[in-house]
């Protein structure tokens, strides 16, 4: 039997309110985060309602004929929405507007201006709310781990958007627990962690950040060098918070313009990364060459066989094996045994005997 939350389409958000400007404002936040539509009118958005729960409901206060607040009411009352998470944007000034609508439970005040990143993690934390609260039970050092590395990877969003530098010690600081976790083999809180969590690139570094950091720490590598495999993995893909959703979770095989602007993720971060004066090379190593294969069929730059140094041929397995045993919207993840089979089978590509020391490790530590 279908429930109400069986219906719930995940990663869908439905923007209405404010004026079309801003509507689209928010489309550009909200890309390669969630799908979204936008609707122009209220009556719009409710015959929308009738057939369709979204994950997140975001709701400006200009909204006509009855406010933003009057449609937060509307959205409570009906049995299939009470639930629904919705932000709810507004101007400070509008103080008795912005009580009216976050009066209701699962309200989540964003007020205007706002920055990217934190207009993204004030939707991300209300959507993922019971799995991030799941956190505070977790052991300490891992609970940082997940908690530090969760409001770094937001904060570089918002930096991303004013094309500051990524200050590469806050970086390190976030990883840090992460390391430590590592390090006293007690760290499979973090991965079950973020299993649910749907901030899919958040999710997706986060493992790539763990898994290379026991890669390294199974090879001996320590210090700062195994920092650089966790940052570096951290920030590996942060480019890819300019690619759209439907082409960064496209089920399907990509069309060879959507592989075009997926590959640019690539460069993207090699970009923000560079404008950062003190970050380690291996990190830039680890971003700009982790989609390298050995047999030059790679990309950005079909680096091949000894032009690929170990940091690289590290990167592309963990990046590989991260990718297919990922949770996505489309497709639950797929088995570590599983994954580690088709990567055998990548024989010209990967480092067999590399992928032979992460298999054992993976086995030893029955890690996933
Ligand atoms: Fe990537
Ligand atoms: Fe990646």
């Amino acid at each position: 039997m279908s429930t109400a939350k069986d219906d719930v389409q995940k990663s869908l958000v439905f923007v209405v309110g404010g004026s079309p400007v801003q509507r689209k404002e928010i489309a550009q936040n909200l890309q390669s985060f969630y799908m979204f539509e936008l609707f122009n009118s209220e009556t719009e958005i409710s015959e929308r309602l009738a057939t369709s729960v979204p994950t997140a409901i975001i709701v400006d206060e200009i909204l006509s004929p009855m406010g933003g607040a009057g449609f937060v009411a509307k959205v409570r009352k009906n049995e299939k929405t009470k639930t629904t998470p919705i932000v709810f944007t507004a101007e400070k000034k509008n103080a008795e507007i912005i009580a009216e609508a976050t009066s209701y439970e699962r309200v989540f005040l964003v007020e205007r201006p706002f920055k990217r990143g934190t207009f993204v993690s004030i939707l991300s934390s209300s959507v993922n709310a019971s799995i991030e609260k799941k956190w505070d039970d977790v052991e300490p050092t891992q609970q940082e781990a997940l908690k530090n590395t969760l409001s770094s990877f937001n904060s570089i969003a918002n930096l991303i958007q004013e094309g500051e530098p990524i200050p590469y010690d806050k970086v390190r600081d976030s990883c840090a627990p992460l390391v430590e976790a590592v390090q006293n083999n007690n760290f499979k809180a973090i991965l079950s962690g973020v299993s649910e969590h749907d901030n899919y690139t958040y999710v997706h570094s986060l493992r790539v950040a763990t898994f290379l950091s026991l890669f390294g720490n199974v090879l001996g590598i320590k210090g700062d060098d195994l920092m650089t495999l966790s940052t570096g993995g951290l920030l590996h893909d942060v480019g890819k918070m300019h690619i759209p959703h439907e082409v960064l979770n496209k089920p399907g095989k990509l069309t060879e313009d959507e592989f075009v602007i997926m590959k640019s993720h690539v460069n993207c971060t090699v970009d923000f990364l560079e404008e950062t004066s003190d970050l380690p090379k291996g990190v830039l190593i680890v971003a700009g060459q982790h989609h390298e294969k050995l047999d030059g069929t790679g990309y950005p730059y079909g680096l091949a066989g000894g032009k690929l140094n170990e940091l690289a041929r590290m990167a592309s397995i963990i990046d590989i094996f991260s990718a297919i045993t990922d949770r996505r919207v489309y497709k639950e993840p797929v088995p570590p045994e599983q994954a580690l089979k088709i990567m055998i089978n990548m024989k010209g590509q990967l480092d067999q005997q590399f992928l032979a020391v992460f298999r054992e490790m993976l086995l030893d530590a029955a890690t996933v």
